[in-house]
C-alpha cells in the first residue's frame, strides 16, 4: 500500500482498458489521479466508486494539452507521474487497410497524431509541470513498437518512434537536472477493448481468435490490463528512483524468441 502515496498522477486515455486500471491501481497505493479521454459518454457512472477525477484531453491537440496543464497547475501546482497511455491501432476505428502496400496516407498522419504526437505533447507539457520538483514519465508503446507488424503498420511505426523518444526524453531530462524520469512499457496481447475488431462479435468466432493468439504466446494466454498497471505502478514510485531510458516488456515471452526448434518434435 502506499507506493505512490501523496503523488499528483495523470493517466491519458484512461475511460477504459489498461488506462483505467492503471489509475485506479495508482489511486489505491494512495496517489491523487486525473484521468483523461475524449470518450466522455458515461465516464462519470464508470468512475462513481473511485477518487479518480476526470478531465476531457484529445492528446492531439495541443491547445487542449495547454488549457489541461493550466489547470493541473492552478489546482496542483505540479505533476509527479504522468502516463502517455492513449492510443489507436486503426483497426477499431474504420481507417482501411493497415498494412504497408494499402494503408492511406490519411489514416497512417492520423494513427501517429494520436499515437506518437499525443506522447510528444505529453513529455513537452509534463516537463513543464515536474521541472521544479521531479517527477516520473511512462510513455505507453507496444511489443509491436519493437518488431514489425504487416497488418498495422502506422501503429508499428509510431509505437517504435515512442520507444526512442522515451529515451532522448530521460537523457534530456538528466542533463537538465530536472529528476524527471522516463521510461516505456511494452505490453503484447492484453485484453481490452483494443482487440475487439479482431475479435469479431460472434462468441464462436471470438474463442477460435483468442485460441489462435494465445497459441503464439509462451506463457499460454493473453495478459490483463492489470499486468501493465503493475509495470506502470513501479515506473512511477520511488522504487525505481534510478531507472529512467529504459524499456518494460510483458508480453508473455512473445518477444523472447522464436519458436524454431532443433528438435522435429519439440512443441
Ligand atoms: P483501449 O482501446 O481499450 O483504450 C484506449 C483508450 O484511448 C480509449 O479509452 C480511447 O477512447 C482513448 N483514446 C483514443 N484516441 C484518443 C485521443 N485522441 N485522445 C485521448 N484518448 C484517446 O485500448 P488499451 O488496450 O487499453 O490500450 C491502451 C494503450 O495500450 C494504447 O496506447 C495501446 O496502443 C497500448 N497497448 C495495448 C496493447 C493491448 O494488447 N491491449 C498492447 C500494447 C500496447
Amino acid at each position: 500500500m502506499d507506493r505512490v502515496k501523496d503523488k499528483i498522477a495523470l493517466v491519458t486515455g484512461a475511460a477504459q482498458g489498461i488506462g483505467l486500471e492503471t489509475a485506479k491501481l495508482l489511486s489505491k497505493e494512495g496517489a491523487q489521479v486525473i484521468i483523461t479521454d475524449i470518450n466522455d459518454e458515461g465516464i462519470q457512472d464508470r468512475i462513481r466508486d473511485t477518487s479518480l477525477k476526470y478531465e476531457h484531453l484529445d492528446v492531439k491537440s495541443e491547445t487542449q494539452w495547454q488549457d489541461l496543464i493550466q489547470k493541473l497547475k492552478k489546482n496542483f501546482g505540479h505533476l509527479d507521474i504522468l502516463f502517455n497511455n492513449a492510443g489507436i491501432t486503426g483497426l477499431n476505428e474504420n481507417l482501411g487497410p493497415q498494412d504497408p502496400e494499402h494503408a492511406s496516407l490519411e489514416s497512417w498522419q492520423e494513427i501517429h497524431k494520436i499515437n506518437l504526437d499525443g506522447v510528444f505533447l505529453g513529455c513537452k507539457y509534463g516537463i513543464e509541470l515536474m521541472k521544479n520538483k521531479g517527477g516520473s514519465i511512462i510513455n505507453m508503446s507496444s511489443r509491436s513498437g519493437l518488431v514489425g507488424i504487416p497488418g498495422a503498420a502506422a501503429y508499428a511505426s509510431s509505437k517504435a518512434a515512442i520507444h526512442n523518444h522515451t529515451k532522448t526524453v530521460a537523457l534530456y531530462c538528466a542533463q537538465k537536472g530536472y529528476n524527471i524520469r522516463c521510461n516505456s512499457v511494452h505490453p503484447g496481447a492484453i485484453l481490452t477493448p483494443l482487440w475487439d475488431s479482431v475479435f469479431g462479435s460472434q462468441q464462436e468466432e471470438r474463442k477460435k481468435v483468442l485460441e489462435k493468439i494465445e497459441s503464439g504466446i509462451p506463457l499460454g494466454k493473453m495478459g490483463d490490463a492489470i499486468d501493465v498497471a503493475f509495470a506502470v505502478l513501479y515506473l512511477a514510485s520511488n522504487e525505481a528512483k534510478y531507472v529512467t531510458g529504459t524499456h518494460l516488456i510483458m508480453d508473455g515471452g512473445i518477444l523472447a524468441g522464436s519458436s524454431a526448434s532443433f528438435k522435429k518434435n519439440d512443441k
